[in-house]
C-alpha cells in the first residue's frame, strides 16, 4: 500500500524549522505589545456567508479557492482563507467597538486557499495578522503600517518595498470603475481571458494581472486619483504625511489594488526581492464597510497580515538571526543499571529548578549516552563511586573540566553555571 503523504500544497514545519517559527511569533507579539495590541484567537472555519460577503464574491479566493463544506448539520461551512473578517466579526459579535471604542487585535495562525502550490505560496499558511478596530482617522492607517514596518525591522529583513494606493471609497469608485471600464472595454483585444470576464465583473483587478498583454494594456489606464472624492484624496494625503513623519520611505503604486473587495481608501502592500514571483510578505489597508457588509454595525477598520511562510523564507535567505538555538542544557548519564534511577531523580529535580535537562530512557550503554549529552553544556555523571559518596561528577563539555559535587548540591551548582 503507497504511504500516505500530507496533502498537496501542505507541509509538515518540523524541530529544525519550528523554533525559527516560535522566534518570528514571539518577536512579533512583543511588537504588537508595544503598539498596544491584545492578542486573541479565533475559530479555522466559519460560515462561509462570512468570506462570500466580506471578501466579496468576485475574487478569486472566494470564486475559486476556498476550502467549503458542507457539515452534518448541513451547515455551509468555510476554512478561513484569511483573518480580517473573522475578526471583524467578533468584534461585532463581542462587542469590542461598543460605544465608538476601538479595539487593537492581533492573532497569528493557519490559512486555507486552494491555490496551485509553488514557492511561498501554500494551500495551508499561516499568517501574523493584526486589526485596528473602531478608528477612521488616516493616522491608524499610519500606525498600522509603521508597525509592520517596525515588525520587520526587529526580524532583521533587508531589501523591502513598501508600496500604497488609495482604492477609494463607495462614492468614487463607481467613478473610477467606469472609467477602466470605458478605457478597457477599447483594448478589449488586447485583454486575457479573465480580464474579459474582470470588465464586467471586478475591473480593478484588471491592473494586476500578471499576464504581459494585459500590462501593457493596462500602462496607459487611467489612474485612481484623478477619481479620488475629496474625503479619499485628503485620507491619503494624510496617511502619506504620517509616514513620512515617521521617515519611512515607500512609493505609491497605482496598480495596487489588492485580492480582496473589502477595501476602502489606503491598500497597501510590503515587498522582498528575495521571494521570487510570489513576493509580498504582508499586505493590508483600510476596510471601512466590512462591518456593514456582513450584517454589523458601522465599524471601520484597518489592518495588515504577514505571511509567517514567507518571512521565514526570506529571513533564511538573507541570513538573518533567529535567536537563540534552542538545545538541553544538562544531560545526566548512568554509569550502570544501578544508577538509572539517580539519574532519572536528579533530571527531574532539574528540570522542576527550570533547568533544561535529559536523560537516557531506552536503556543505552555509557558511550552512546556520552554521545547523546553531545549538544548539551553539561553532563551530571553518576555511576558506582558517586553513589557511594553521595555525589554527582559534574563534566563541563565545553572545556573537558570535571568537578565533584554533593548530590544534594548539583542543582544549586548548575543554576550558578547555566
Ligand atoms: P493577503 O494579501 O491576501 O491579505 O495576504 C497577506 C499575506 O499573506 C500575503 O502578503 C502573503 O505574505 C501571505 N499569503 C497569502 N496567501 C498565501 C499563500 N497561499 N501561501 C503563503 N503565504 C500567503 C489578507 O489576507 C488580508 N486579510 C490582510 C489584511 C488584514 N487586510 C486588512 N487587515
Amino acid at each position: 500500500m503507497p504511504a500516505i503523504t500530507a496533502p498537496r500544497g501542505t507541509r509538515d514545519i518540523l524541530p529544525a524549522e519550528s523554533w525559527k517559527w516560535s522566534y518570528i511569533v514571539s518577536t512579533a507579539s512583543r511588537t504588537m505589545r508595544d503598539f498596544g495590541f491584545s492578542e486573541i484567537h479565533l475559530p479555522v472555519f466559519e460560515y462561509t456567508e462570512l468570506f462570500s460577503r466580506g471578501v466579496g464574491e468576485t475574487t478569486d479566493i472566494v470564486e475559486k479557492e476556498m476550502y467549503t463544506f458542507t457539515d452534518r448539520g448541513g451547515r455551509s461551512i468555510t476554512l478561513r482563507p484569511e483573518a480580517t473578517a473573522g475578526v471583524m466579526r467578533a468584534a461585532n459579535e463581542n462587542n469590542l467597538c461598543a460605544q465608538g471604542a476601538g479595539a487593537k487585535l492581533w492573532s497569528w495562525g493557519p490559512m486555507f486557499r486552494y491555490e496551485r502550490p509553488q514557492k511561498g505560496r501554500y494551500r495551508q499558511f499561516y499568517q501574523i495578522d493584526a486589526e485596528y478596530l473602531g478608528v477612521a482617522g488616516p493616522m491608524a492607517d499610519a500606525e498600522v503600517i509603521a508597525l509592520s514596518i517596525e515588525l520587520f525591522r526587529r526580524l532583521g529583513l533587508r531589501n523591502l518595498e513598501v508600496i500604497i494606493n488609495s482604492v477609494g471609497c463607495e462614492k468614487c469608485r463607481p467613478v473610477y470603475r467606469q472609467k477602466l471600464v470605458d478605457y478597457f472595454t477599447a483594448r478589449k483585444d488586447e485583454l486575457c481571458e479573465t480580464c474579459i470576464d474582470r470588465l464586467s465583473r471586478n475591473p480593478l483587478r484588471i491592473l494586476d494581472c500578471k499576464n504581459e498583454s494585459c500590462r501593457n494594456a493596462a500602462d496607459g489606464a487611467p489612474d485612481i486619483f484623478g477619481s479620488l472624492c475629496d474625503e479619499c484624496r485628503e485620507h491619503f494625503a494624510q496617511v502619506r504625511n504620517g509616514l513620512e513623519r515617521l521617515n519611512f520611505t515607500y512609493s505609491i503604486s497605482k496598480r495596487l489594488v489588492r485580492g480582496l473587495d473589502y477595501y476602502t481608501k489606503t491598500a497597501y502592500e510590503i515587498l522582498s526581492g528575495d521571494l521570487g514571483a510570489q513576493n509580498a510578505v504582508a499586505g493590508g489597508g483600510r476596510y471601512d464597510n466590512l462591518s456593514r457588509a456582513i450584517g454589523g454595525g458601522k465599524i471601520p477598520g484597518v489592518g495588515f497580515a504577514c505571511g509567517l511562510d514567507r518571512v521565514a523564507l526570506v529571513m533564511e535567505e538573507q541570513g538573518c538571526s533567529f535567536g537563540e538555538v534552542p538545545g538541553v542544557s544538562v544531560y545526566c548519564v548512568a554509569m550502570d543499571d544501578e544508577s538509572r534511577g539517580a539519574v532519572q531523580a536528579l533530571t527531574h529535580n532539574l528540570r522542576m529548578s527550570g533547568i533544561s535537562a535529559e536523560c537516557d530512557t531506552a536503556g543505552r550503554g555509557f558511550k552512546a549516552q556520552m554521545r547523546a549529552a553531545g549538544n548539551c553544556r553539561f553532563a551530571c555523571i553518576i555511576g558506582a563511586d558517586e553513589r557511594v559518596n553521595g555525589t554527582v561528577s559534574v563534566k563541563n563539555l565545553a572545556d573537558g573540566s570535571q568537578v565533584s559535587v554533593k548530590a544534594g548540591e548539583a542543582v544549586s551548582y548548575l543554576e550558578g553555571k547555566l
